[in-house]
């Protein structure tokens, strides 16, 4: 029979605090239209993406005082730039005249211009210069700075807060520090970045980078001979993130070059975090690999994604060799997710069960964070 497809978001917030409540011996995936649904994105890009910590990129990518890139985050237009002072901004992008965006792209600039009437902004974001508005009755100069978001590194992954009122996020990632540390991610070079548009929800992204229970069957030649799926632990998950550990095969040569202070176990085995809701991140005996994920649609998602390392030449073959092998297990898994979204959509598909926790206990961890944050009571009280 037909499963009745849920008609209100109300109805998947009470489908979600009901998941909350369930025995964690019997997870099953999320609703559907958890992913497919318009409204239900609208509800997540409300009371997620403008309330919590989302990361839009790595500070490497603008290495230079008077570096910059622009980005988009639910319709939020966003330049994130590196000041005189060698601080991370990240400043809203619309101007204070009438609301065009200022900046283009990405590169050097030592002020941003607007193009529709000449604006001139400092890279910090101070008003410089409005063609002459001088004798404007009610324009004063220094009430014009570009606004400014909240926004925290860690790790060198620039982290932004739309509404400014979540609490510390580097507090809230404590328990990961013992477990990375031997890594020093923050210390690893810039090597790769790039941005793509898939055609699949942007939780599909999270939670397919957070599991390891599709490893051997879905990459057989590109990850399976190194992480299967089969050797993959779970790791202590907290309010704010989960992990796992991919342990490798005893066959699989050793992967360098690696920090001298991983220990033994590090070196033979990768470590995936996610921080809720959109950043994962796999730290990897000699390099990083991370993706931003940003929700277009229901049906589309950005990726902002890249490669950091201890190698500090992005030519030379041990990065460019490492970066084609992910291009390569991303387009396997892209292509399941694109199909992955198509299936979501039928109204004969009821979530099934979940893995055993080293296999898919980070979903359930995702799905616990989304019912947290979004998930309804009966009584329609929010859980928190
Ligand atoms: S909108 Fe930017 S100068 Fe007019
Ligand atoms: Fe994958």
């Amino acid at each position: 029979m037909a499963a009745q497809p849920a008609n209100t978001v109300q109805a998947l917030r009470e489908e979600l605090g009901q998941r909350l409540q369930a025995a964690r011996q019997t997870p099953r995936a999320m609703p559907a239209e958890c992913y497919t649904s318009s409204d239900y994105l609208a509800l997540e890009r409300d009371q997620l993406f403008r309330t919590q910590w989302i990361c839009i990129g790595h500070a490497g990518e603008i290495a230079k005082p008077g570096d910059y890139y622009t980005t988009e985050l639910v319709d939020e237009q966003l330049v994130v730039v590196r000041d005189k002072a060698g601080q991370v901004k990240v400043l809203s992008n619309v101007c204070r005249h009438r609301g065009n965006v200022v900046a283009r792209g990405a590169g050097h600039a030592a002020r941003f211009t607007c193009g529709y009437h000449g604006w001139t902004y400092g890279i910090d974001g101070h008003l410089l210069a409005a063609p002459l508005m001088q004798e404007s009755a009610g324009f004063q100069k220094s009430q014009c700075h570009l606004h400014e978001f909240r926004c925290e590194l860690w790790q060198e992954y620039i982290f932004v807060n739309l509404d400014g009122a979540a609490s510390s996020l580097r507090e809230a990632l404590e328990p990961i520090a013992p477990v990375i540390k031997n890594y020093h991610p923050a210390e690893q070079n810039f090597l790769f970045g790039a941005e793509e548009v898939w055609n699949t929800n942007w939780k599909c992204v999270v939670e397919n980078f957070m599991e390891g229970y599709h490893l051997s069957p879905l990459h057989p030649t590109t990850l399976h001979p190194i992480t299967p799926t089969a050797l993959c632990e779970k790791l202590p998950n907290g309010a704010a993130f989960t992990g796992y550990r991919s342990n490798f095969n005893p066959t699989c040569p050793e992967r360098g070059p690696y920090h001298p202070d991983l220990s033994e176990k590090e070196r033979r085995s990768d470590v995936f975090y996610s921080v809720f809701p959109s950043f994962v991140v796999g730290f990897c005996p000699h390099f990083t690999l991370y993706m931003c994920t940003r929700p277009l649609t229901p049906d589309t998602v950005a990726i902002r994604w890249g490669v950091t390392g201890n190698a500090s030449d992005p030519t030379s073959k041990v990065v460019t060799d490492y970066v084609q092998l992910c291009k390569d297990f991303c387009a396997e898994d892209r292509r399941e997710l694109e199909q992955l979204q198509k299936g979501l959509k039928s109204r004969y598909y009821q979530p099934g069960p979940l893995a055993p926790d080293n296999f898919e206990g980070t979903v359930h961890d995702i799905i616990d964070y989304m019912a947290r944050h979004l998930g309804l009571s009966s009584n329609t009280a929010a859980l928190k």
